[in-house]
């Protein structure tokens, strides 16, 4: 999710934050903004779109000379992709400047105090609260800015990585973070503050990593001082030497974007439920919802139009609505339902899933069913996209830019989203008793953590992976929830290692698939102990029967399987319906080191676009 740099120092600040922000491209953002004091004020700059159009901007509009400043690449959360939305914001007051990475998920109430208090916003962003938030303590409290910043972060909910300026104070800047990171560079009377290396790593190797809830003033001349936000307690700084490269700190010391974003998976999905998803309240706040709920209620049937991976999320959240929600859906090739003349009922409600936002087919199947009366919801991962706009209403997957053109995070992150809608809708609705839901919404809390758990299997895929790497065919089975996850674990090997693979309803093999079944065709079969479970153990007898390779997908401490399978991978046990968030990682993986071995261009594999915008 976006970028944040600044430096404070003796040269110009300009070209250095200038290219710090080029550093920082590789993380996917929609806009990007940059302010610098200037001896007498702070010169702000900001466009939405490339950081070549900021820099034709600012070197047309404003004088950029002085030592101290702050800039931003964007990756909207709150507020579409727009020049006022672009950061650096400005307090009311116009002294104090913020960038921010992140989400302030309570932004709405503060918001509402602040305007109480005679506050007024240009933007629509969560960013310009919090900085009239510091203000308004600064000047209450008659604090200095470092105090305010960490009275203010106390009384925020959310995720951050931010850095503050006050020009009435130009010698320092605040920084602190929680859950999104932030780097401080240690330099010769001078530091450079960025979300990772990227930006200063060519200037100095010595680095301090603030950790979460940790905040620090920087000023020219002192010593880093660091403090925990809550208790204000001080931190020694731990200042390493930087061994990384650039290529290396671009992909977080992953060797692919891929991998890394599999790994970003835990707090792709925290930040998807994150301000949504309130287990304490028992409650799930989604306005998209919660301003059509009567037409979600009344729904007699729901359509889900997608392409490829976000119609294996579609695919599952079939099974979720029915499940939970008792609603019925249908789930459509994009591209399929555009051209076929379906019918489209005015109480249908359409949901369109969409990692990019710009998908041709999924763009022309929402316009057909908007022709057609039909109500569409879009659930997108990129703020202000065509998508986005098109659809009536719509939930954003806070995934964070998705650079491997493999999707990954985006599917886990629609499943969230949809199972989100779904309980909502089914406690609305009644087909889901109070508890029940209370004990769905703790489990998907507890998603994250047991993803980081499936993600230490990795080690063991690596091994299964040496030994399938040379197959020219691969079956994945599955049942009920799981069977969508099939279809996905075989699209993410056909399109990275390019091994064909197809992915079938386990219970299907008897009806044709299983002639297909010898020593060289490995079966990887999604058998966790839920659903039907004691079929699909049955289903792997016959398999092995006819000497067919297994790669079972098993919950954690599963005995039966083992007796029968030639690998098994282990996953922590949950709720069947949100077993696909878990038994989809091993077969990420998977793909991800067999691809490896074969030597594939991983993040951008032969013949295909990260997102297909053309028919
Ligand atoms: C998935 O790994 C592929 N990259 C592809 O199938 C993708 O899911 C599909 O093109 C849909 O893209 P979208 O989610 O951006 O609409
Ligand atoms: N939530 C902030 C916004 O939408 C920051 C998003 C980001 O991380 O770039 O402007």
């Amino acid at each position: 999710m976006c970028g944040i740099v600044g430096y404070i120092g003796t040269q110009q600040a300009y070209p250095i934050i200038l290219k710090g922000l080029k550093r920082l491209e590789y993380r996917g953002y929609d806009s990007a903004g940059i302010a610098i004091y200037n001896g007498n004020d702070l010169g702000i700059c900001k466009t939405k779109g490339k950081v070549a159009d900021l820099q034709k901007k600012c070197e047309a509009n404003i004088e950029l000379e002085g030592s101290i400043g702050i800039g931003h690449t964007r990756w909207a959360t709150h507020g579409e992709p727009n020049d006022v939305n672009s950061h650096p914001h400005y307090s009311n007051s116009g002294n104090l400047a913020i960038i921010h990475n992140g989400i302030i998920e309570n932004y709405d109430s503060l918001k509402k105090e602040l305007s109480n208090r005679g506050y007024t916003f240009q933007s629509d962003t969560d960013t310009e609260v919090l900085v009239n938030l510091i203000e308004d303590i600064k000047t209450k409290e008659n604090v200095k800015l470092g105090k305010a910043v960490q009275i203010a972060l106390n009384q925020t909910v959310g995720a951050y990585a931010i850095a503050v300026f006050d020009k009435t104070k130009p010698n320092e800047i605040v920084v602190a973070r929680l859950g999104s990171p932030l780097a401080i560079g240690v330099g010769d009377n001078e530091y450079y503050i960025a979300s990772d290396a990227s930006p200063f790593i060519e200037y100095t190797k010595n680095a301090i990593y603030l950790e979460d809830g940790e905040m620090a003033v920087v000023r020219l001349g002192k010593e880093i001082k660091v403090r925990k936000i809550h208790d204000d307690s001080l931190v020694d700084p731990y200042v390493q030497e930087l061994q990384l490269n650039l290529d290396q700190i671009e992909k977080a010391g992953f060797d692919h974007f891929m991998l890394k974003e599999i790994y970003e998976q835990p707090s792709a999905i925290k930040d998807t439920y994150r301000g949504r998803m309130l287990p304490d309240q028992g409650l799930i706040r989604m306005a998209g919802i919660d301003d059509n709920l009567e037409r979600f209620l009344n729904a007699k049937r729901i359509v889900v139009v997608a392409c490829g991976t976000s119609w294996h999320a579609g695919l599952v959240s079939e099974y979720i609505f029915e499940d939970l929600a008792r609603i019925p859906v249908e789930v459509e090739y994009a591209s399929e339902f555009r051209y076929r003349n379906p019918v489209i009922n005015k109480d249908d409600i359409v949901i369109a899933i969409s990692q990019s936002g710009e998908t041709a087919d999924t763009m022309a199947a929402i316009k057909l069913a908007k022709e057609n009366g039909a109500f569409v919801f879009g659930v997108c991962n990129v703020v202000g996209s065509s998508i986005s706009r098109e659809t009536d209403a719509g939930a954003y997957t806070h995934a964070g830019p998705e650079i491997g053109v493999a999707s990954t995070k985006a599917f886990t992150t629609q499943i969230t989203v949809l199972s989100l809608i779904a309980l909502k809708l089914g406690k609305a609705k009644g087909t889901i008793s109070n508890s029940d839901f209370h004990m769905y919404l703790n489990e998907l809390e507890l998603i994250p953590y047991k993803i980081e758990k499936a993600l230490e299997s990795n080690e063991h895929i690596i091994k299964v992976a040496e030994v399938y790497k040379d197959a020219k065919n691969c079956l994945y089975l599955g049942r009920g929830f799981n069977f969508p996850v099939a279809l996905e674990g075989a699209l993410k090997l056909k399109e990275i290692s390019y091994i064909h693979a197809e992915g079938y309803p386990a219970a299907e093999m008897k009806h044709g698939p299983i002639a297909l079944i010898d020593e060289q065709m490995p079966v990887v079969v999604i058998a966790t102990k839920k659903g039907h479970y004691e079929k699909v153990v049955s289903n792997i007898q016959e398999i092995k029967s006819r000497k067919g390779k297994i790669i079972a997908i098993v919950t954690e401490g599963d005995t039966a399987v083992r007796e029968m399978a030639d690998h098994m991978i282990e996953v922590p046990d949950t709720i069947e319906a949100f077993t696909p968030l878990l038994t989809t990682i091993p077969l990420q993986l998977l793909s991800y080191h067999i691809a490896v071995m074969l030597d594939k261009n991983v993040d951008q594999p032969r013949n295909l676009a990260k997102s297909v915008t053309v028919e």
